[in-house]
């Protein structure tokens, strides 16, 4: 199981932390971008996550909770990102988004939110590199993992054995020592105030046992 660190809870300041995340043993830094129109609030400017992202040397994982996607996929992919991921919910023309994120030559990810069903997203799942179902609400970090992700996971872990699919299974919310273990179908888990709560590095090993 890989770890995409999210760094949305840190408090300032930023750069520090973020170095220090970095240098831990997680495997992607996670970006969640929120625009205050899909989602209520609102994070960094794309400046000002240029100057975050001069702080690591992870690959990047790039979750966009924003309604204007095409803006943001053209800001974001300067970063050269192993992933970017736009929400289902906030696009009209899904097959569009997903070739214009690989005409960018980055992966595309597609999330769907908890009230989503698996079902929405069926058309898509032979031409996405990741699928992330969100275990939370999205809009902030700190939130309770809601139980019934897991069936949305085990779902996609089957649906791709039977048809032979690529994607990768991503879930994003609530993760700690605990939930992390009813995810096991799951490739990658993003851990954000988990984390960043406690001492990073003691956190993350417990996250690995
Ligand atoms: C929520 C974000 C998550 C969040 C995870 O909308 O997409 O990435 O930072 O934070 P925790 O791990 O605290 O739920
Ligand atoms: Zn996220």
């Amino acid at each position: 199981m890989k770890i995409a660190a999210s760094f949305l809870d840190i408090k300032e300041p930023k750069f520090r932390e973020v170095t220090k995340l970095s240098n831990l043993d997680v495997d992607y830094l996670h970006l969640d971008v929120m625009d205050g129109i899909f989602v209520e609030n609102k994070t960094y400017s794309y400046d000002e996550f240029r100057e975050i992202v001069k702080y690591t040397t992870k690959p990047k994982d790039i979750h966009l909770m924003v309604s204007n996607v095409k803006k943001y996929i053209d800001e974001f992919s300067k970063f050269n990102p192993e992933f970017i991921t736009f929400h289902l919910e906030a696009v009209d023309e899904v097959n569009g988004v997903i070739r214009y994120i690989h005409e960018k030559g980055i992966k595309a990810g597609i999330s769907i939110k908890p009230s989503t069903d698996i079902i929405e997203i069926i058309n898509y799942l032979d031409c996405v590199d990741l699928v992330l179902v969100m275990s939370v609400e999205p809009g902030r970090g700190g939130q309770s993992f809601i139980p019934d992700s897991v069936k949305k996971i085990e779902q996609l872990y089957n649906i791709r054995s039977q048809q032979n699919y690529q994607f990768l299974i991503e879930v994003d919310g609530g993760i700690n020592d605990e939930t992390i273990k009813k995810c096991d179908k799951a490739d990658i888990c993003v851990v954000g105030s988990y984390i960043t709560k406690q001492d990073y590095s003691e956190a993350i090993k417990k996250l690995r046992d």
